[in-house]
């Protein structure tokens, strides 16, 4: 009988969703997306591609259902979609719903704008990881973490790069990314290809979830490659806020050749006020070879005895390859961390974000 009456109300009236802990609400028309709608009542919610595949616009439904245009289960885990997670570019309303909404001081709130910028100068990090400074034409500000797109003339689509270097309160205009080569990939082959000083270039930003929340919860961080570049970000900021939290920072790559920041690393662990576990993870190091840390994936590391705190209770930040974030989220999921603590950011291409 009360699923005759829902049905009847939904059909009647307009759909209302309400945002908690906000408790904002606003109709959601029935052609729209939860996240269209959401946008153009000026919500401050994250989201990157509206296409489903970032997962920038998880959010979880507390009451009431969704229809998803796209299979959730692409970019979700089984976990996430069982605790009731959802993307909300992918969800349209079937009833009133309640959804919650992170609302944290250290949430970003700074609007998407374009800026144009120059390229400064660069320099390899590795053998296939650049650091490319660059200078815009006006200050940006940003969030630890975020990311911008780039957009290069006569090339079609963007591509989005993660800031590598801790935000001024004030906003500015000198920026720091770590890019990798990708072979075949058409923005890392014209940047590597040739010297980009002096190339000019669009910047939209910033954007993106990835942040660091207010807590007193031990950190596990876990990056590969340049996914680095949002973490040393997040760090560098957090030793400037004075953030006084245990933390384990496991980084895959795959040879000695593949680590970098290692300098970096060592004098934040120096400065920062509680426990600093900086641990590279070398996945195809030869056996043979002088290296004497730790060899294998960086998920067969997360365990209470390696980070020195229980995982269940800590926080977790994941950057890097989709991959790799994939395997850490099913045993964060495994270990019983709280997913509404888990944080990540996938780098996908355009292979992914295109289609
Ligand atoms: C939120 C976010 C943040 C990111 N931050 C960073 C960062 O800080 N640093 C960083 O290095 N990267 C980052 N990335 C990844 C980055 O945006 C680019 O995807 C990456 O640099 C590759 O771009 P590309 O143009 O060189 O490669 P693409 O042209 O996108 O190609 C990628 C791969 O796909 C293959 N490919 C392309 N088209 C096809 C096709 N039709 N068929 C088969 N194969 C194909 C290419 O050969 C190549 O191997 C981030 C991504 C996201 C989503
Ligand atoms: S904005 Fe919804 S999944 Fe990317």
């Amino acid at each position: 009988m009360k699923r005759l009456f829902d049905l009847f109300k939904s059909q009647k009236g307009p759909l209302i969703t309400t945002i908690q802990p906000s408790g904002e609400s606003f109709e959601v028309p029935k052609n729209k997306t939860l996240l269209q709608t959401a946008l153009s009542e000026g919500v401050n919610f994250p989201y990157h591609c509206t296409v489903g595949t970032c997962g920038n616009c998880r959010c979880k439904l507390i009451d009431g259902e969704v229809r998803a245009i796209m299979d959730f289960s692409y970019t979700l885990s089984e976990a996430e979609i069982s605790d009731g997670y959802i993307l909300a570019c992918q969800s349209l309303l079937k009833s009133n719903i309640t959804i919650e909404l992170e609302a944290d001081v250290n949430q970003p709130s700074e609007p998407l704008e374009t800026f144009s910028g120059v390229i400064k100068d660069t320099h390899m990090l590795t053998h296939d990881i650049m650091q490319v400074n660059v200078e815009l034409d006006r200050a940006i500000r940003f969030s630890a973490g975020q990311f911008a797109d780039i957009g290069l003339p006569g090339f079609g689509r963007h591509r989005s790069y993660s800031f590598a270097c801790a935000p001024l309160d004030v906003g500015q205009k000198s920026l720091s990314f770590h890019v990798r080569n990708v072979p075949g990939g058409s923005y890392t082959e014209w940047l590597f290809d040739n010297d980009r000083k002096n190339e000019r270039f669009e910047l939209h930003g910033p954007s993106g979830a990835f942040w660091l929340r207010t807590s007193d919860a031990p950190i596990l961080a876990v990056a590969g490659g340049s996914g680095m570049a949002p973490l040393k970000s997040i760090l560098d900021d957090a030793l400037l806020k004075g953030v006084n939290r245990p933390i384990t920072y496991l980084f895959g790559a795959r040879e000695q050749r593949d680590l970098y920041c290692l300098d970096e690393m060592q004098a934040l662990a120096k400065q920062w006020p509680n426990t600093f576990n900086f641990i590279p993870v070398l996945s195809e190091e030869a056996t043979d070879s002088n290296w004497t840390g730790k060899r294998g994936l960086v998920t067969d590391f997360i365990n209470d005895e390696t980070t020195g705190f229980p995982i269940v209770d800590s926080h977790a930040y994941l950057c890097g390859p989709p991959g790799m974030i994939d395997a850490t989220l099913a045993v964060l999921e495994e270990a019983h961390v709280n997913l509404s603590h888990v944080h990540y950011d996938k780098f996908l291409d355009s292979r992914q974000l295109d289609n």
